[in-house]
């Protein structure tokens, strides 16, 4: 027998109880005649006593122990003088009579602590140092219990697991593939799936009528805080289903990670927000709405009054922040700086006081009568002590996003984006298609399997740019947690969507000729939606990074610098796949 406890288990009821332990040293202290260890696992840490004058050899034999040995204790349980109340074994010692070390360690190359001194980078080539850590091990515990509680909910509603392929064919879903070269193939390639969509429409055309899986996903795209090349959904679908039904069972699910995960109960229906007006109000399609903030367009009051910037303006709109008079000119500088930051693009930003006796201080003063401020005031139903910040800009979507940034940036220092409150809401009725500048024609904007609005098929032929989808994403504190749609289930109105996304009959038929065919077979109404487990999981952990909650993540570049992947392959293997590679590379 290796342990008869773990290390987190022993309290003041296991006193004088001859145990067995094992684990990491995470720290030793001499002191006097004693040395003191914590031992470690990950149910938590115990403190290992060892005392000189009563066995001297036994203390001198713990002296020596490195950080992160990997030792074995026999001992037992004894009250402790100095009580720890941090931690849940701290009203107990193990005065150890027998030690053995099952491993020595070589010094780790930062501390393995909560607050450690090891950079990002060195901690991802030992990630499995970093992993011994309490902060990062508990987002690995949080992201088992959600899954476990996924499964829970989805078995209990008749969702049937499924797991499908991962060497596949290309679906276009918006991102580049990762190919696969196949050996028995020569010059053909597999590719991974950005997501299972074919196959759980495949799988209602055979009726399993619910299905789900927990999917690895790869998309070969540049990579954020919420974005890893390769992620997990919650992957989702059901038959004989309208919008309504799919919201409703996943805002259920939704609602039960809330009640199970982190005690929040949720009774109230989720918002919903039509996604031009998301864009009109926040510029953005996942607004944080823990606060409100919303824009304010003010062309008709602000143009045609001499200020050239804003006369020439396609777009003049701004957000007005509660309480923010007080700032100084040096945190407006800073917030015009922010604005005009490459990533942002703004030319500038126009700033007005709302003052205590109501008269408004702008920094375009010489431009606007106070009458003409006044109406902008209202506009906002500002009040002494607001500020109000605008920006405006030739292109509105351009400039609404640029709004959005420092929407969002003034929400941070103003204290309203707290980690721990929760705003979720449903984005509803997308644009079927977005217009793509660079191939000069429309895309889909989920995916080329989305149904339109009933109401809208006609204009697919006349004006296609207003046909709205059955589309929906959920939403919370700004983060897009997932996805999905109503699909299209009749071949001669996916042939026409195939037609408008500028797929040739051929293509479409090389594509995707076998969910047509499928379809042809007696294809139930289905729709469904996935959600990212990673982006779930770092909310509710309250993360920067959804890397944070994945055992092995990639970095910025998309390499896992502990495999150091991706690596170029042996000129053998190279042979043996067919594939040269071009001399530049
Ligand atoms: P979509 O592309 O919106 O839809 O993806 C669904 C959800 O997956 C998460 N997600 C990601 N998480 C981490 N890293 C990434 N690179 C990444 N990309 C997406 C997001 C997103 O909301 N097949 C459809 C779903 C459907 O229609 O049912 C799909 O994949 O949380």
């Amino acid at each position: 027998m290796y342990r008869s406890y773990t290390c987190g288990e022993l309290r003041s009821s296991d006193i004088n109880k001859e145990v067995v332990l094992a684990g990491w040293v995470q720290r030793s202290r001499k002191m006097g005649g004693m040395t003191f260890i914590d031992l470690r696992d990950r149910y938590g840490i115990t403190q290992l006593v060892f005392n000189e004058e009563v066995n001297p050899e036994l203390c001198e034999q713990a002296n020596k122990l490195g950080r992160e040995y990997v030792i074995q204790i026999k001992g037992v349980v004894n009250e402790r003088f100095n009580k720890n109340e941090h931690i849940p074994t701290g009203d107990i010692e193990i005065i150890v009579s027998e030690l053995k070390v099952l491993n020595a360690a070589s010094t780790p190359p930062f501390t393995i602590e909560d607050n450690t001194d090891g950079g990002e980078d060195i901690r991802m080539k030992y990630r499995y140092l970093d992993l011994r850590r309490n902060a990062v091990r508990s987002n690995l515990e949080l992201r088992h219990k959600m899954t476990i509680e996924v499964r829970k909910f989805l078995d209990d509603l008749g969702f049937l697991e499924v797991e499908t392929p991962i060497l596949i064919g290309s679906t276009p879903e918006g991102a580049r593939d990762f190919v696969v070269p196949s050996r028995m193939n020569p010059g053909q390639f597999y590719a991974l799936p950005q997501s299972p969509q074919l196959f759980k429409q495949l799988l209602m055309v055979s009726g399993f009528d619910r299905y789900f899986q927990i999917a690895k996903c790869f998309r070969d795209e540049d990579l954020r805080a919420d974005r890893q090349p390769e992620f997990t959904q919650i992957d989702c679908e059901m038959s004989f289903v309208d919008q309504e039904d799919v919201l409703s069972t996943f805002e259920g699910m939704a609602k039960h990670l809330f009640k199970s995960i982190r005690n929040i109960e949720i009774t109230e229906q989720f918002p919903r927000m039509a996604w031009a007006d998301a864009m009109k109000y926040y510029g953005s399609d996942k607004p944080d709405i823990r606060f409100d903030m919303r824009f304010v367009e003010l062309m008709d009051i602000m143009k045609g009054h001499g200020f050239p910037v804003f006369d020439s303006a396609e777009y003049i709109g701004g957000i007005c922040a509660e309480g923010a008079a007080s700032y100084t000119r040096k945190q407006l500088d800073a917030l015009t700086e922010f604005v005009k930051r490459p990533q942002i693009g703004a030319k500038g930003m126009v700033y007005a006081r709302i003052e205590a006796d109501g008269t408004v201080k702008s920094s375009v003063d010489k431009f606007y009568t106070q009458e003409v401020l006044q109406q902008m005031k209202e506009a906002f139903g500002a009040k002494p002590g607001d500020l109000i910040l605008i920006l405006s800009g030739d292109d509105a979507m351009k400039t609404r996003k640029q709004l959005n940034e420092l929407r969002l940036e003034m929400g941070s220092q103003l204290g309203l984006r707290d980690k721990n409150t929760f705003a979720c809401l449903w984005i509803v009725d997308f644009p079927l298609f977005e217009w793509d500048e660079e191939t000069g024609r429309f895309m889909a904007m989920h995916h080329p399997f989305t149904s339109p609005k009933p109401e809208d098929i006609e204009l697919l032929d006349t004006d296609p740019g207003k046909v709205r989808a059955n589309a929906y994403d959920m939403v919370i504190n700004g983060v897009e947690v997932g996805g999905g749609s109503i699909r299209i289930h009749d071949s001669e109105l996916q042939n026409k969507m195939f037609t408008l996304l500028g797929f040739t009959p051929e293509r479409a038929q090389e594509q995707f000729g076998f969910l047509m065919d499928a379809f042809k077979f007696g294809a139930p109404p289905h729709g469904g939606l996935a959600y990212g487990l990673d982006r779930w999981v770092s909310l509710f952990a309250g993360l920067d990074s959804i890397r944070d909650c994945i055992a092995f993540p990639k970095n910025n570049s998309g390499r896992d610098v502990m495999t150091d992947a991706p690596a170029p392959l042996d000129p053998a293997q190279l042979e043996e796949l067919n594939l040269t590679i071009g001399l530049d590379a």
